[in-house]
């Protein structure tokens, strides 16, 4: 157990990494969690930084999720550790959870929606792409990218139930819609106020 224990640490550890924060204090000085939504996410870096600074914030947090997954498929397909057959599924929820609860931001962070995409990439592809397409109809009607967030969250383990996958990748999915529904409560307040941020 001693390799699956230290690859969820190390998946912790990297989507910990509060990309929004350092960036947007790299390049305007400002501490983003006193702006906007307070949000690290690319949505609130837009907001407070601009375009270029998101979509950096955006690549990075999608990296976070997607390369230990990544690294961990790999160990399998060459056989270069031993390592629990579901670790892959622990990894991407730690991965998730680090950006969520950085302890480099004292366990405060992020909303999870880059982090879980990019994580759940390569475990349900099919999943992420629709769940993308229908946040962009969402979006694109509403014009409010946490209710398109939502959608995502709904869409994720339910596609992946009208595909037939598996058990594991369904309960993984269930878990990530959970995670992001619990980071919108604020939204969710705000929506209902008629106070939601564009
Ligand atoms: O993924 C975050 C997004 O759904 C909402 O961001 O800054 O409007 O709370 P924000």
């Amino acid at each position: 157990f001693f390799w699956d224990y230290a690859l969820i640490l190390i998946a912790y550890m990297l989507g910990s990494f509060p990309a929004g924060y350092v960036y947007t204090k790299i390049s305007t000085g400002k501490d983003i969690r006193n702006f906007g939504s307070g949000n690290i996410g690319s949505t609130n870096v837009k907001r407070i930084a601009g375009s270029k600074i998101s979509i950096y914030t955006q690549i990075t947090d999608m990296a976070k999720g997607l390369l230990p997954v990544l690294f961990v498929l790999l160990i399998q397909e060459y056989q270069l550790l031993s390592i629990s057959q579901l670790l892959i599924y622990f990894v991407a929820l730690a991965t998730i959870l680090g950006h969520n609860f950085s302890f480099a931001l004292k366990f405060k962070g992020g909303k999870g929606v880059n982090t879980t995409l990019g994580a759940s990439v390569l475990i349900a592809p099919i999943s992420v792409f629709i769940s993308v397409a229908i946040y962009f109809i969402v979006k694109k009607g509403f014009k409010f990218v946490s209710l398109g967030s939502m959608a995502i969250a709904i869409c994720l383990p339910l596609s992946a139930y009208f595909l037939g996958r598996d058990q594991h990748t369904i309960l993984y999915l269930l878990a990530c819609s959970l995670f992001i529904f619990v980071r919108h409560t604020a939204n969710i307040k705000r929506l209902f106020k008629g106070t939601e941020l564009r």
